[in-house]
């Protein structure tokens, strides 16, 4: 049976750092109140020059190197991002022109911060499905430039990044113990449209927008989904809490993570978390909060890994992988 294996991984991240105590001085806020309410103590925003696309393809050169591999070895490449550089063409096609890379297709994926989890679930069934060998699947993002920086409920949760994966076909044998993808797990609901939204877009008003969040009513909802869609995928493998080795979730507040990690009894020491340093980057969460623990060597070869996100739509899922 083939399997899609992780090959390779790769961030990027914006030049410039910003600090809580940095924005006390633009909005009525504080670093206590940040750290407290989300755990997040800095996150990077971008400058000229820094695009969703030329931070996406610097994570995608990075995973590439890191996998061996050139353009030339990769197939398709999916992006997910809801913030692409332009309306069309697609930011993967950007990335592929940019890579110098003129054979196969690329394509964006819009879950908002289930971005990564959507697009690496696509690139599964691709390669499982014999239409390619090896999927570059990067979550890029630059929210910055969606924020309305005098709404403090918003402003301060957010930052950009980029983060890559290689995924490969490699033959397994079909049963959990493979390495690479053994389940995924999408949902969506869009009747919960308007607690987080931008409220602007090409068909509507002819403007980019800005986001808009009951950051309450998201939190209310969070947990109970993120968790509901992880009992999804430990039924379909047989797996439970107790045989994952890392948790990779989306990072938006800390007291998200924590609290879905303790509901499903996974403890914290097993949870990684990045989001004290990058903030909520969206689609991007993901794959940079991956790469930090593959780096660190906390994750190895053969660990079970589950990804699970959370977002606008509201879109949600999981993914477990065996490394
Ligand atoms: O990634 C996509 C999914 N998004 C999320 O997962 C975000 C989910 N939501 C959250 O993370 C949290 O709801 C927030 C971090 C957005 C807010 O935390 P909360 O504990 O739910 O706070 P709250 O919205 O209930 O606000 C509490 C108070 C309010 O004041 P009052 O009405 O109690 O007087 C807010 O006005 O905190 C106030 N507040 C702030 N104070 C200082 C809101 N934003 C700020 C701020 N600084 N930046």
């Amino acid at each position: 049976m083939i399997r899609s294996v992780v090959r390779g991984f790769g961030t990027a991240l914006p030049k410039r750092v910003v600090t809580n105590a940095e924005l006390e001085k633009t909005v009525d806020t504080s670093d206590e109140w940040i750290v407290q309410r989300t755990g997040i103590r800095q996150r990077y925003i971008a400058g000229e020059g820094e695009t969703t696309a030329s931070l996406g393809e610097a994570a995608g050169r990075a995973a590439l190197g890191k996998a061996g591999l050139t353009a030339a070895d990769i197939d398709v490449i999916i992006v997910a991002t809801s913030t692409p550089d332009n309306t069309f063409p697609a930011t993967a096609v950007n990335i592929q022109n940019r890579l110098g890379m003129h054979h196969g297709f690329a394509f964006d994926v819009q879950a908002v911060c289930s971005g990564f989890v959507y697009a690496v679930t696509t690139a599964d069934a691709y390669i499982r499905g014999g239409l390619a060998r090896r999927v570059l699947v990067i979550g890029a993002e630059t929210f910055s430039r969606i924020l309305d920086w005098t709404d403090r409920t918003t402003c301060v949760l957010f930052g950009d990044g980029a983060g890559a994966i290689v995924l490969e076909a490699q033959e397994g044998a079909g049963t959990t113990a493979d390495r690479g993808v053994l389940t995924a797990q999408l949902r969506s609901d869009g009747a919960h449209r308007d607690k987080l939204y931008v409220d602007g877009g090409p068909s509507t008003t002819g403007t980019v927008g800005h986001l808009r969040m009951e950051g309450r009513e998201v939190f209310k909802h969070a947990v109970g989904m993120i968790t509901d869609v992880i009992v999804s995928a430990f039924d379909a493998t047989g797996f439970t809490a107790d045989d994952v080795d890392w948790l990779v979730p989306h990072q938006a507040n800390k007291r998200i993570i924590d609290g879905s990690a303790k509901k499903l009894g996974i403890p914290e020491e097993k949870v990684v978390i990045t989001v004290d340093l990058h903030g909520n980057t969206s689609a991007a969460s993901i794959p940079l909060a991956l790469a930090a623990a593959a780096q660190d060597g906390r994750i190895k070869q053969g660990d079970l890994v589950l990804l699970e996100a959370m977002g606008g739509g509201f879109t949600w899922g999981a993914v477990l992988l065996r490394w």
